[in-house]
């Protein structure tokens, strides 16, 4: 039976560290499902689920990174009913920093607790780890050059 790995996150935008962790995901898991999890009720995003779906998907072709990886959204409540969905058993998720690990530590408990589904952590190649969606969209809304963090498929978008 193929091993499923779920890369769960907001992704707005995708950067070079998602694409890091997405990358190792695909060496480890025969199939890798890349899921923009997203809140209909949250206004405040940079771009909604099917930009970011869109984005990701170019991203990866981009990088030559789709063997094997798939790009869903997911609204419908809670990561697990995905994961139980598509019969995946593991949440791959980056972490950067000992704060990383320590947000993701009780979701990955929970998520145990919840569908018996495991949390494995990747840490991304170290000149990736200060990147982050929340700075590339603070230094993108100030007029800040964010290519160096995220792929030119975000950087076109983002001079729309
Ligand atoms: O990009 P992020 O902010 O690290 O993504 C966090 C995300 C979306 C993966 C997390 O908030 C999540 O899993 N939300 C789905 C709701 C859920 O299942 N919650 C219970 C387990 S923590």
């Amino acid at each position: 039976m193929p091993q499923i790995a779920v890369v769960p996150g907001s992704f707005d935008p995708v950067t070079v560290g998602h694409l890091d962790v997405i990358q190792r995901a695909a060496t480890i898991f025969d199939e890798v499902h890349v899921l923009v999890v997203h809140n209909p009720d949250k206004t405040s995003s940079l771009f909604d689920a099917a930009e970011r779906v869109r984005l990701i998907d170019a991203a990866l072709d981009e990088a030559g990174l789709h063997d094997g990886v798939r790009v869903e959204s997911w609204s419908s409540g809670l990561l697990v009913d995905y994961c139980r969905q598509v019969g995946a058993r593991v949440i791959v998720k980056g972490v950067r920093s000992s704060a990383d690990v320590a947000y993701e530590t009780p979701m990955a408990a929970v998520n145990r607790d919840l569908a018996g589904v495991e949390t494995v952590f990747v840490v991304p190649e170290p000149g990736r780890s200060h990147v982050s969606s929340s700075l590339v969209r603070q230094v993108a809304s100030l007029g800040g050059d964010v290519s160096p963090y995220v792929p030119r498929v975000v950087v076109e978008a983002l001079a729309q």
